[in-house]
């Protein structure tokens, strides 16, 4: 029996960018302080694999030769799609034990599929020594979520949870596939997270909507400019010569991503200059775009935005992830959290008949051996 490996990859927050990512645009994500954590072991047997869900209480043995199968085990569904675009890429993956847990919230917004494949993608290339950079598993995670999952997602939370670094956000730059690192420095602030506990069951669908309406705006603004590829290469004058082209739908999702690449970067800008009450600001507008332009907001989400606004202590706030439930990022004075989880939690639970959850994030480096 070869040696146990053990391996960590965290969830994420975005600060701000939302919905950029497979438009070639800008965000700014940060790996947090909750994680999957799997541990791995070869078996030597060359096909057969027994995976342990810890958190569910669930295990299944599969046979890589019989791969690739259906399951309606979901996260059954993201390992097996590493393994099979490992495999793709020619990797050899013999059989192997694998358990894992932790505690990312599951359909919250905060990558938890993304850490579980890239936990998976970084364990098995070190298990097998398939000498894969950490960009390549990256996109092995992307393509596992498209391909076997059958959402559309773009790049930035695989790349967050492999790339990411304490005390630092990265600006991503999703065209260009790269990234620059940014010491995160909140005063006396500190980021909380509140969970609406909506779990975001429509997003898979209504993300692949959004995604395709973004293209049709690209493919009509193409037409006059062959060399945009993104919305990321558009201008908000270049977009408004459009909007008679566009139905009023596709112009407001262009238009929002168009404004909210311009937020990120004006918000790199505040993080440099300690700006923090701007940055706030942004925050709010990011997630009036994605209520009323995007339309990837609930009720619960405006709800819980909406009660920061005339508290003094929090200086911004926004839904975060894909949308349609999961949680809300707020930037609040250190020690006034509790204050403002006592204001809003019996107000939620009444109007909504659900509890919120929260908790405080410390950014965090991104997946590793450990
Ligand atoms: C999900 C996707 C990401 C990104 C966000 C929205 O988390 O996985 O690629 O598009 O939604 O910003």
């Amino acid at each position: 029996m070869s040696s146990k490996l053990i391996v960590q990859a965290p969830g994420r927050i975005n600060l701000i960018g939302e919905h950029t990512d497979y438009n070639g645009g800008f965000a700014l994500p940060a790996a947090i302080d909750k994680q999957i954590i799997v541990t791995l072991q070869k078996n030597n047997h060359p096909s057969v694999c027994t995976i342990e869900a810890e958190n569910v209480h669930d295990s299944v043995q599969i046979n890589l030769k019989d791969l690739p199968y259906n399951t309606d085990k979901v996260w059954l569904k993201y390992i097996i799609g590493v393994v099979e675009e490992l495999r793709k890429r020619g990797a050899s993956i013999d059989g192997f034990d694998a358990k894992f847990t932790g505690n990312v919230p599951l359909g919250a917004g905060m990558s938890s599929s993304a850490a579980l494949e890239c936990s998976f993608a970084l364990g098995l290339n070190q298990l097998f020594d398939l000498n894969f950079d950490k960009m390549t598993l990256v996109k092995i995670a992307q393509k596992a979520e498209h391909n076997y999952v059958g959402s559309m997602c773009g790049i930035m939370d695989q790349y967050a949870s492999m790339m990411g670094k304490k005390d630092h956000v990265l600006l991503l730059d999703c065209q260009k596939e790269s990234h620059q690192f940014y010491p995160i420095d909140l005063e006396n602030y500190e980021i909380l997270i509140i969970n609406s506990n909506v779990k975001h069951s429509l997003a898979d669908s209504e993300y692949n909507t959004r995604r395709r309406e973004c293209e049709s705006g690209v493919a009509i603004i193409q037409k006059v400019y062959p060399k945009v590829q993104f919305l990321r290469d558009v201008s908000t004058d270049q977009l408004e010569d459009f909007k008679n082209q566009m139905t009023s739908t596709i112009f407001n999702r262009c238009q929002y991503v168009v404004e909210e690449n311009d937020r990120v970067l004006r918000a790199v800008a505040m993080l440099e200059k300690g700006n923090l009450t701007e940055l706030g600001q942004l925050m709010y507008q990011s997630h009036a775009g994605l209520q009323n332009k995007f339309e990837v907001s609930c009720a619960e989400l405006d709800y819980l935005v909406n009660q920061t606004r005339n508290q003094p202590y929090i200086i911004g706030a926004r839904m975060m992830g894909g949308g349609f439930g999961g949680c809300t990022i707020n930037l609040i004075e250190n020690g006034t959290s509790n204050q403002f989880i006592d204001k809003v939690s019996s107000s939620y639970e009444h109007k909504f008949g659900k509890k919120i959850t929260y908790f405080k994030v410390a950014i965090s480096d991104g997946a590793k051996i450990i």
